[in-house]
């Protein structure tokens, strides 16, 4: 079952002689539980790519289809709320509240949605990603890898259809990057979470399912390495 489909998803930044075509006429989908890294040079327009498939911006032309939902036919209010429930997202700089706590960080997607976390999942989350003893602190007085931990936490409560990582290792030495790895391949494998990650790291592409290369806003080649 295809989770994802992108249909000749195209994105133009800016007008006339300043525009930049960073996506061009990209097409291709993404199987439930498929884990897919995304990899290429620096602004050949994975970052786009990744916020379209997100809905955290809209295409210049072209579909994202995410459980056959056409997510740019939905209206902002619509869209905000199908990002919230389906769609979890990773940074690089994690993208905490600074004032909220790790377990409020966590728990935010479910309180603006006005839905109540499930104290079973949550405390699973929380047992699984180690920060059962981090709960009160804030972001600040944690590590690195321990927030993006929280990111990931947030990224998963709310059960989404997808898992989209933007260079998710990025800032983290190589230990914390490997444990980061390890928990985003846990939650891909064990709970069948489908896992999209853009990534500089060989070493996180080598563990994909399949690879993705992108140049020049086109895809250059789609690879996959084990099924
Ligand atoms: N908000 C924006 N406004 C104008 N140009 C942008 C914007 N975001 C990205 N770009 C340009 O689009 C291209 C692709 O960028 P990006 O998707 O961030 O690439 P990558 O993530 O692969 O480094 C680059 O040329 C970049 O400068
Ligand atoms: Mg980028």
């Amino acid at each position: 079952m295809n989770i994802l489909q992108i249909e000749n998803l195209s994105k133009v930044y800016g007008k006339g002689e300043t525009a930049v075509k960073a996506l061009d006429d990209v097409s291709f989908s993404v199987k439930k539980g498929e884990f897919v890294a995304i990899i290429g040079p620096s602004g050949s327009g994975k970052s786009t790519l990744l916020h379209l498939l997100g809905g955290v911006d809209r295409p210049s032309s072209g579909k994202v289809l995410i459980n056959n939902t056409d997510i740019y036919k939905l209206n902002e209010t619509q869209l905000a709320i199908f990002r919230r429930r389906q769609i979890g997202l990773i940074y690089q700089f994690y993208n905490l509240i600074p004032i909220l706590t790790v377990e409020e960080n966590i728990t935010l997607p479910m309180l603006l949605d006005e839905h109540k976390v499930d104290p079973e999942q949550l405390k699973n989350i929380i047992n699984t990603l180690g920060l059962e003893k981090r709960l009160n602190h804030l972001p600040n007085q944690l590590s690195g890898g321990q927030q993006q931990r929280v990111s990931i936490g947030r990224a998963l409560i709310s059960n989404p259809a997808i898992m989209l990582a933007d260079e998710p290792t990025g800032n983290l030495d190589s230990k914390n990057s490997e444990e980061i790895l390890e928990l985003l391949k846990m939650f891909n494998k064990t709970f069948n979470h489908t896992l999209i990650v853009i990534t500089h790291d060989e070493r996180i592409a080598l563990q994909a399912d399949r690879v993705i290369s992108i140049e020049d806003g086109r895809i250059a080649m789609d690879e996959v390495i084990r099924s």
